[in-house]
């Protein structure tokens, strides 16, 4: 078959399952199982080349057309330079994280070898393009799942294995850096219990220990707040994604706890999404 009629066929199976990048993600899923670029794919169709069996692709050309995220079939996401191994269990890294990671590196990069510590670590995005983008920054990370931390330790020991990673939970981790810290980063799950997302690469895919974080989707911020301050040093940075909706009470609970220069920052659809404050 065409290189480019089975493309069009996972384009057309996509846009009637009502997903918005058709093109992109079948383009993707052909280049995954022949082992090429996308670029590569891409000048095969241009040459008018063609698959003799197309079945492995059908059957990711299916389970996508069911709402599998497109990162769960290549088993891989990109994040800033990186390229990152996830699947089943461990949260997607998404784009706007990647504004979340240049606060927290702008805000170390300040610094003499900083050490910077990620409280969520999840498949280890934001530390490891800290550690790989600032050769100074000493990195620290913890996940709380079990079934995370298999790809935070594995994305880790492939891109950044001069990192401490650890299995724990956010609220009481390194406690041995108490006061020694320039930096905190965390991406947490904070979307209200009952506001269930409506994309079901979302709802069904992302685990919701990634997602959900009380009532209000507060419950994990309030935490990395005070937890925060006792390890940063004075004049230390905690950066923190939110929902933008979140913003103003963020805001709040951050000025509550004590913490100053506390600013929120708008991503690039204008929307505030990541809050920076100093200790
Ligand atoms: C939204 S995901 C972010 C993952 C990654 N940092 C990123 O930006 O792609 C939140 C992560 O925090 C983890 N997590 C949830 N509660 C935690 C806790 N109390 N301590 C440590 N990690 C926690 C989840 O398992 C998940 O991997």
């Amino acid at each position: 078959m065409l290189l480019s009629d089975l493309i069009a066929r996972g384009k057309q199976a996509f846009e009637a399952a009502g997903i918005e990048s058709s093109l992109v993600d079948s383009e993707l899923i052909v280049a995954h199982v022949l082992g090429l670029s996308r670029g590569e794919l891409q000048s095969k169709v241009i040459m008018g080349e063609s698959v003799k069996d197309s079945s492995q692709i059908d059957e990711l050309f299916a389970r996508r057309a069911a709402r599998e995220p497109l990162q769960h079939l290549t088993g891989e996401a990109y994040f800033r330079n990186l390229t990152l191994k996830v699947g089943k269990g461990v949260f997607v890294p998404r784009p706007e994280t990647e504004l979340l990671t240049q606060l927290a590196l702008d805000a170390a990069a300040k610094f003499d070898n900083p050490s910077v510590i990620d409280l969520c670590a999840g498949s280890g995005a934001i530390g490891i393009a800290i550690a790989t983008e600032l050769a100074s920054a000493k990195v620290f990370a913890v996940e709380k799942s079990e079934d995370a931390f298999g790809y935070t330790e594995a994305n880790y020991a492939a891109l950044a294995p001069h990192a401490t990673v650890i299995l724990g939970d956010a609220s009481d981790a390194f406690q041995e850096l108490n006061g020694q810290v320039q930096v905190v980063v965390s991406n947490p799950p904070y979307i209200p219990a009952e506001m269930v997302p409506i994309y079901p690469e979302v709802a069904l895919h992302d685990p919701a220990l990634a997602l959900y974080s009380g009532d209000d989707g507060l419950d994990l911020i309030r935490v990395i707040s005070k937890r925060a301050l006792e390890l940063l040093v004075p004049g230390g940075t905690v950066a923190m994604e939110h929902a933008d909706m979140q913003s103003e009470a963020v805001v709040q609970l951050l000025l509550a706890d004590g913490w100053r220069e506390v600013v929120d920052h708008k991503d690039f659809n204008g929307r505030p999404r990541a809050v920076t404050a100093i200790k």
